[in-house]
């Protein structure tokens, strides 16, 4: 099987996923959406209202300014990957609970292995925070590439919906974050690492970063 028919098993997978209580109020798993092989993929908190009737993450208010900020970077949404950090819907909007993102965390990985972006832009300080494993919030956090899990390079910029709220500032910040990403994926990919010198001890196993930091 290839990635992309690994991806769809996963997909089908999640859409009959009961593993936490979000499966009991939710309407529609939003597992995500984009081109299966994407060099860039963005990841959001959680499924809102629309997306949860709709069943595709990023279709509301939000969404659309995520579309006119990827068009401004001559990209749209079949381009990229577009998914969550949790597939289900948590009721009221509220915070994913650390249980339900346990729960969820194998979608998250498997779409990270299988898509295996080069660039990853997490939109907002939820899943910032969660997957850069810190507690500095996103106003400092952004406008920086941060050398991420397994070679990615990843992008923290606002959530679009802060932008929304927060007005011109906030979009200013989001255009610059996006014209970053831009450059990142234009850049040419890393060079491959040195061969190992074949009469030297193995070096020690070097520690490799869990998914959430
Ligand atoms: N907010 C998110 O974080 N994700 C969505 O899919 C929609 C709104």
């Amino acid at each position: 099987m290839n990635a992309i028919e690994r991806l769809a098993v996963l997909r089908a997978e999640a859409l009959a996923c009961t593993a936490c209580r979000l499966a009991e109020t939710r309407t529609q798993v939003v597992f995500g959406v984009g081109d299966p092989e994407a060099d860039l993929m963005f990841i959001g908190e959680a499924p809102g209202r629309n997306e949860d009737l709709q069943g595709e993450p990023f279709v509301g208010a939000a969404g659309k300014l995520l579309t006119q900020l990827l068009s401004e970077i001559g990209l749209e949404r079949s381009d990229v990957y577009i998914a969550n950090v949790v597939k289900c819907r948590p009721p009221g909007n509220r915070d994913p609970r650390p249980d339900e993102i346990d729960a969820c965390k194998p979608f998250l990985r498997g779409q990270l292995e299988l898509i295996d972006p080069r660039v990853v832009v997490t939109l907002g300080n939820f899943a910032t925070k969660l997957l850069l494993r810190t507690e500095t919030g996103i106003t400092r956090l952004r406008g920086h590439v941060y050398a991420w899990w397994r070679g990615k390079h990843l992008i923290p910029t606002y959530h679009p919906a802060a932008a929304l709220r927060g007005g011109e500032r906030v979009l200013a910040a989001m255009r610059d974050d996006f014209a970053l990403v831009r450059q990142t994926l234009d850049a040419p990919p890393e060079p491959p690492p040195e061969p190992e010198p074949v009469h030297e001890p193995a070096p020690a196993e070097p520690r490799q970063l869990g998914l959430f930091g």
